[in-house]
């Protein structure tokens, strides 16, 4: 009796101070484990017994499902409705059978044992799935301005997250596009007009085939620079060139046409040459002369009379005529006041026109004193 009760006495005292000698544990847990939807997933937990029988076993999706179960001595059995979805393998690993994206999520072990013990361990399923792209956006719009900013973002619903990527439909370059793999977004700043065209993203996460779409990008801008082309001011010069050369002399046409190197001397100078003999040109060129001469002639003699009444004519004007028809002017005014122009000679230095006078006063003078 004593040595059996020293026995219980040493078990009570092994549970409060040392433990280890009769406690049932887990030598391995899952943690994360990660799988491809379609996949088998294995949880695998490992136990040590230590010598204690287990009761009952129960694996649940958390929160709270319950998945499976086994009594002691029995074969596992599933919740009704998850028969060949779950199993159970060796000593306590849970296997989920053709995996779901709605497999993900955490999951819980629990054991129980004839001397009280109650063990749990939790564990995250993983799944991963191939990428699709959900949307595609332009902010602020597809259709923009040359010199606007664009944003161009690819969303999409993948595990692991995908990689972003772009590239130009017709296979040209991104230019100064910037790409951002992570957030899926292609960032123009100052867009060109040249980056109108469509758009591919492409998502990538290792799973599956990566897929990709297309989004259309439009940049307008304003067309004055068209007629701002240089095309204006060279018909300009084609239209202003054969104009001068009819009127002037054959020779210059000839020079003309060489300047022209384009085949605008066909259309241009030829037919005008051939028109007009050069014979003729002379002719009219003479006959013009001629009418010049007669108009200039007769314009001569026209202000050489009626030239003496304005009085604005230059010196050199003046002196010619004073010879003629000043002089009786000059004659009236000697009667008149002799005496002040014989005192004044000095004073006459000031008026241009009466320094003309001065001259002819002289041999006046002597004239009238002779
Ligand atoms: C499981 O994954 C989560 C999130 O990725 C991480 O924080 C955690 O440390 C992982 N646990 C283990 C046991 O690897
Ligand atoms: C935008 O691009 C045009 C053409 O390349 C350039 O002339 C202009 O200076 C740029 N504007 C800014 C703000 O960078
Ligand atoms: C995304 O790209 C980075 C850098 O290349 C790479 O380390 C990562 O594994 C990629 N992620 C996926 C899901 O492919
Ligand atoms: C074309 O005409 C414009 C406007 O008159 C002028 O500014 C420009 O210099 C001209 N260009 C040439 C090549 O003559």
């Amino acid at each position: 009796m004593a040595g059996a009760r020293f026995a219980e006495l040493c078990v009570v005292l092994a549970c409060f101070f040392g433990g280890g000698l009769a406690a049932p544990s887990f030598t391995s847990e899952p943690g994360n484990v990660t799988v491809e939807v379609g996949g088998t997933a294995r949880l695998e937990w490992q136990l040590n017994d230590d010598g204690a029988s287990q009761l009952f076993e129960l694996w649940r999706k958390l929160p709270s499902a319950g998945l499976i179960q086994r009594q002691a001595g029995q074969e596992a059995a599933p919740f009704p409705g998850y028969e060949g979805k779950f199993e159970i393998e060796g000593v306590a690993t849970l296997k989920i059978l053709n995996v779901e994206k709605a497999d993900a999520g955490g999951y819980e072990f629990q054991a129980s044992y004839d001397d009280g013990t109650s063990l749990n361990s939790g564990a995250t399923l993983i799944v991963n799935y191939q990428p699709t792209i959900t949307g595609m956006s332009a902010s602020p719009d597809p259709n923009v301005k040359e010199g606007d900013d664009l944003t161009l973002t690819c969303a999409a619903d993948g595990v692991p997250a995908p990689n972003f990527s772009w590239s130009r439909s017709d296979g040209g370059p991104l230019g100064a596009a910037v790409a951002d793999a992570a957030a899926g977004t292609l960032t123009f700043t100052n867009i060109s007009r040249t980056a109108t065209g469509a758009y591919t993203c492409t998502a990538d996460n290792g799973v599956g085939v990566a897929p990709t779409q297309d989004i259309a990008v439009a940049v307008s801008y304003p067309t004055t620079p068209a007629p701002t082309t240089p095309t204006p001011n060279v018909t300009m010069k084609i239209t202003d060139a054969p104009t001068p050369a009819p009127s002037a002399e054959p020779e210059p046409t000839g020079g003309m046409e060489t300047s022209d190197k384009p085949g605008e001397k066909g259309r241009g100078a030829k037919p005008q040459k051939g028109g007009l003999g050069s014979g003729a040109i002379v002719g009219i060129v003479l006959g013009l002369l001629a009418l010049f001469l007669t108009i200039g002639v007769g314009a001569y003699c026209a202000s050489k009379r009626f030239g003496p009444q304005p009085n604005k004519k230059p010196d050199v004007v003046t002196f010619n005529k004073v010879e003629e028809t000043e002089a009786e002017p000059l004659k009236n005014k000697d009667p008149e006041n002799p005496p002040e122009k014989t005192e004044d000679k000095d004073n006459n230095k000031d008026a241009s026109i009466i320094k003309n006078g001065e001259m002819e006063e002289v041999p006046l003078k002597n004239a009238e004193e002779a």
